[in-house]
């Protein structure tokens, strides 16, 4: 963890969630801002079709962790959303929510994405973003990754224990980034009947559209580019958006390090990803 995500520590774990809060759960690049703006279309186009041109997304759908000196913190920003439902985002692993979104039955949405595009994100990410530590080169990043020595802690734990979590606790959505690449209507779909949304094909088809990556990365209200904490010069925050851009990064050796060490760490799970061959 950096400060940026402990400082305000107290109020985020007795931040008082309602039962009709949405929670966005995430490892950082898994399709947060995907999924946050999808759902934020799905509840809100019709609605309040302003927003979507006055307020950029990351205000829309508050960090709840994030404490950025100078700037009102996510727990406050959530604190002072009017909408219903207020659709907040996370990516604290799943034993660090705060409790009053279980006791209040929250819906969560979580996305995980597979580990080596994730890892490839997370390092450009990281280079471009002055919240984050320093990547350093890729290999030792690659080896941090699988050591777990990142902010938010290890990929591993995050995907599984959040996967573990659903089994016991019905109300949580665990979608793929890989699903929703493949067929974003599909997954729209499901969003829909997860959240009892009867929204007519017409919108949906509206939203697709909307939250296509090239349009997204148009969009300066969801592409970040108002986020002064990041600087696009040295890569973009919408980057390729991609299934398998980690064979432009990984070595064979270190594929096949990597491949032998995951077998070891998800050897009890039933969490499977899709292979990439
Ligand atoms: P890449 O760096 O691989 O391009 P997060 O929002 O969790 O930070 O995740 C960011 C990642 O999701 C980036 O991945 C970004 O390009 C990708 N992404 C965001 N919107 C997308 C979309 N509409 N389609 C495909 N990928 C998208």
């Amino acid at each position: 963890m950096v400060h940026y995500f402990t400082d305000n520590w107290e109020k985020i774990q007795n931040f008082k969630a309602r039962p009709d809060d949405i929670l966005i759960a995430t490892y950082p690049k898994a399709g947060t801002t995907w999924v946050s703006y999808i759902l934020d279309l799905l509840y809100f186009s019709q609605t309040q079709p302003d927003r979507q041109t006055s307020t950029p997304l990351n205000d829309r759908v508050p960090f709840l962790e994030i404490t950025i000196p100078n700037q009102s913190s996510g727990t406050d920003q959530a604190d002072s959303l009017d909408t219903c439902p207020r659709l907040i985002k996370t990516h604290l692993p799943v034993q660090l929510i705060p409790k009053s979104f279980w006791e209040q039955k929250c819906r969560v949405v979580y996305v995980a994405r597979n580990a080596k595009d994730n890892a490839v994100s997370y390092f450009h990410f990281d280079r471009m973003t002055c919240v984050q530590p320093e990547p350093g080169d890729w290999n030792s990043y690659l080896q941090r990754f699988i050591d777990g020595k990142m902010v938010f802690g290890s990929w591993y734990d995050h995907v599984t224990g959040w996967w573990e979590k659903k089994h016991s606790h019905p109300k949580i959505q665990y979608m793929f980034f890989e699903d929703m690449v493949e067929d974003t209507g599909r997954e729209i779909n499901k969003l829909c009947s997860f959240l009892g949304l009867t929204s007519t094909t017409k919108e949906k088809d509206q939203i697709n559209n909307l939250v296509q990556f090239d349009n997204m990365k148009k969009n300066e209200m969801a592409n970040y580019s108002t986020v002064k904490a990041m600087d696009f010069k040295i890569s973009p925050f919408m980057r390729k958006g991609k299934v398998g851009d980690w064979r432009n990064h990984f070595t064979v050796a270190q594929n096949e390090q990597f491949d032998e060490d995951y077998k070891k760490k998800m050897k009890n799970t039933t969490l499977q990803f899709r292979t990439l061959v």
